[in-house]
């Protein structure tokens, strides 16, 4: 009786709360109806616009020419200006000075924190750590929002499995169910419970869709994929965010089956309003509409009202809506009903936003100045960034080191605090980042010298190095021989006792137009590290990067490799806290390394063909493979040393059977062999042996990050249920089939133990 008195209650406060909620949208509805019966035309297409701000600073802009459009009602929001002066000056032209006083959006690229910046998203990943992530978008949020944003283009769940591709590195790798997961946390991170709240901002899901899969891993290329790999995939992270509850989504600048996506009707609203029941708005990407014309799509006029009647609601630079709409609307190519639609949507998140309500709710400047780049803020990222690292080789546990004795510190981006923060990092305060220089100077105080010296400028191509160091990333180049430079970094090598060299990428070497072919460490820096081998001494190699680099050479020759991606703001503090052993390492790759560039698209959940090659083997004729390196990576999805070891055993399945509707629990003892405490990333597999299309080799299907004491064992247990097994046939129907399947488990995608059972 009791607990169906409960459940009543229960019911009770659900119907509630669900009338409550659809009295308050119905009411949203009606001023948003009430509102556009009083708007003219031109305002509805101006709601549609989001022009740049990018160059905006405070006090030009009450009389630039943004300012007049705002003033007639022609924008819709604004994005990139920082500084919540500038930001309230812009509003209070919508809100004081336009005839309806519709409040503006602005928006911005936050994309791995504000001013207290997080490792890029592809290093944050490897933290395999949804809680942690999350905390870092509210953070964001908080800081954004304290600066007058409410709206940050994020989080980018574009899968890829090409490290050619630069934008790798603002994603969270190769995997679908990982990538779901974060996807989710990002979303709730900046979000919240409450949208109206002063410190959250509305999320954007982006590239919406296939961006990570151009063609060539070059940029804005095109992309073409079966529906089947399409929906097994690439399109769950979107899907993820959509289903978290994310307000908007941004269109890909890549085609689709021959139909850019900001006009692809099948993407924008077949997929995405109809099946995933999307209600938020769809914004173009930057100049994604006028793009078209160059795709050979139409001219703009023709793509803007393509776009439109596709479903994309809001565009961004190109004014291809606002400037074509009303002559389409003449000509009938598109209906009054289809921009009150689009209007609607962006006047809906306005009100989800609370700016009806308060449209300065995110323009208070006490916050600006008291909730920004906060000590604790930035405390919190230093220990974000020290989670993101993934230990690649540890011979002889050279690492941790001892602060004692001489350490060398050489390379071009040892002393770099402008680079820390990585690609798309807007808001950063470049200058004020903790270089590695600082970090291990601060770490060791008296007890060890640290000596410094560049060793190598980034890249032997000086016009390379410059297109690597935009935005004011400069690495000084040095203009010195390249022998001279290098030779003084081996004299302060020679009598040091361990070498810390800090290389590879620039901040701007991926991210945004930043592809490239050649996915090694720059020769001049390989060059430099020979010459630092040569000395004899220990080689610590803190290998900074956006992308999965081929690091053969280096992995065959030098002793420690920690792979620190461009982990924020505390970087330097955060590197030195992994160095010395304060924080043991427990990132793991969310990204094949491969061997050869040539190898790419690489990805461990890969199909088997019918010509498989014998595990362990490099090459069989007529077999999957190449004549000149073997089908492995040199380091797998999953993987990740620590300072300590780990061992898996009993892997046990609580039945052999798995009947529909029912689940199944699979276990596995990890302990830590090793001295130290430290956390591991235990991840669960499972291979679908036979399908009615064919399954990959393997598929994360869950992961559990544990921490264990030396010595201590822990029973890991997952439940595995049939929607995990269920896929998209060829026909795009979604379910289990029946049939044995193998079950994987370990601390990489390659290392695992084995068990089976059958879905009856
Ligand atoms: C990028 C987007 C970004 C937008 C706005 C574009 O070039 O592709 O990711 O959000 O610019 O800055």
């Amino acid at each position: 009786m009791k607990a169906y008195n409960s459940l009543v209650a229960i019911l009770f406060m659900l119907l509630i709360s669900c009338s409550t909620s659809t009295n308050q949208s119905s009411a949203v509805d009606k001023k948003i109806d009430s509102l556009l019966r009083e708007m003219t035309l031109e305002e509805k297409l101006g709601q549609l616009n989001l022009p740049s701000a990018g160059q905006f600073t405070t006090g030009q802009a009450q009389s630039s020419d943004i300012a007049k459009k705002i003033e007639q009602g022609l924008v819709g929001g604004l994005f990139n200006i920082k500084s919540v002066k500038a930001i309230r000056e812009m509003q209070e032209i919508a809100v004081e000075k336009s005839r309806l006083k519709i409040p503006l959006l602005f928006g911005m690229d936050v994309i791995h924190g504000y001013e207290s910046v997080f490792p890029i998203p592809l290093g944050l990943s490897c933290s395999w750590d949804m809680e942690l992530i999350e905390k870092t978008a509210r953070i964001a949020a908080q800081e954004a929002s304290a600066d007058g944003i409410n709206w940050t283009f994020s989080p980018m769940v574009d899968l890829s499995r090409d490290a050619r591709w630069g934008r790798i590195s603002e994603g969270s790798g190769e995997d679908t169910y990982l990538g779901s997961a974060i996807a989710q946390a990002m979303v709730r991170g900046y979000q919240g419970d409450d949208l109206t709240a002063n410190n959250t901002i509305m999320s954007c899901v982006k590239h919406y869709a296939l961006y990570g899969a151009a063609e060539a891993g070059r940029d804005y290329n095109t992309t073409d994929m079966s529906r089947h790999r399409i929906y097994n995939e690439y399109f769950p992270p979107y899907k993820a965010a959509v289903d978290a509850g994310v307000g908007s989504i941004m269109a890909s600048f890549n085609e689709i089956d021959g139909i850019p996506a900001t006009a692809n009707k099948w993407l924008l609203t077949d997929v995405l309003r109809k099946e995933w029941g999307f209600d938020g708005f769809v914004v173009s990407d930057y100049t994604g509409v006028s793009e078209m014309v160059d795709h050979g799509y139409g001219d703009l006029k023709t793509v803007s009202g393509k776009a439109l009647a596709a479903g994309l609601d809001m565009d961004m630079v190109s004014e291809g809506l606002v400037g074509t709409l009303a002559k389409s609307l003449k000509e009938g190519k598109v209906t009054e009903a289809q921009i009150d639609a689009a209007c609607r949507r962006i006047l809906k998140a306005k009100f989800d936003l609370g700016l009806f309500d308060d449209p300065y709710r995110y323009c208070n400047e006490e916050r600006a100045r008291t909730e920004i780049f906060t000590a604790e803020n930035r405390a919190f990222a230093r220990s974000v960034a020290a989670q993101s690292f993934v230990l690649l080789k540890n011979q002889n546990n050279i690492l941790p080191l001892q602060k004692k004795g001489t350490i060398a510190l050489v390379g071009p981006l040892a002393d770099a605090a402008n680079n820390m923060t990585g690609t798309w990092s807007v808001a950063a305060r470049f200058s004020e980042s903790i270089s590695v220089l600082e970090g291990l100077k601060k770490a060791v105080g008296d007890k060890a010298r640290i000596v410094y010296a560049k060793g190598s400028n980034l890249h032997e191509d000086a016009s390379i190095e410059e297109r690597a160091t935009m935005f004011g990333k400069s690495l000084n180049r040095d203009s010195r021989y390249a022998q001279v430079i290098r030779d003084e970094a081996v004299r302060i090598a020679r009598n040091a006792d361990v070498i810390v060299a800090a290389v590879g990428e620039s901040a701007e070497m991926s991210g945004e137009s930043s592809s490239r072919v050649n996915i090694d460490i720059p020769q001049l820096q390989r060059d430099l590290l020979n010459a630092l081998l040569e000395t004899g001494k220990p080689v610590v190699l803190v290998l900074f990067t956006g992308r999965p680099l081929t690091l053969t050479w280096e992995n065959e020759n030098i002793p420690a490799i920690l792979n620190v991606w461009f982990g924020g703001s505390e970087a330097g503090d955060a590197i030195a806290d992994v160095l010395f052993g304060d924080v043991n390492p427990s990132g793991k790759l969310t990204t094949t390394f491969p061997q050869h560039v040539g190898q790419l698209p690489m990805y461990y959940a890969h199909k088997n063909t019918g010509r498989p090659i014998t595990e362990g083997q490099w090459f069989q004729k007529f077999r999957t493979n190449y004549l000149d390196v073997s089908n492995d990576p040199v380091y797998p999805f999953g993987y990740g040393l620590s300072y300590t070891t780990f061992s898996y055993a009993n892997l046990s399945l609580d039945k052999t059977e798995l009947a529909a509707g029912g689940s199944i629990k699979v276990s596995v003892i990890v302990t830590n062999t090793g001295s130290r405490e430290g956390a591991e990333v235990v991840q669960l597999y499972v291979r679908d042996l036979v399908g009615s299309v064919t399954r990959p080799v393997k598929e994360l299907k869950g992961f559990k990050k544990v921490m264990l004491k030396p010595g201590e064992s822990r029973a890991v247990t997952f439940t595995l249920t049939e929607s995990d097994l269920s896929f998209y046939r060829a026909d795009l129907t979604f379910g289990a089939e029946p049939g044995k399947f193998h079950v994987f488990v370990g601390g990489n995608s390659h290392d695992v133990l084995q068990g089976e059972f059958e879905l009856k």
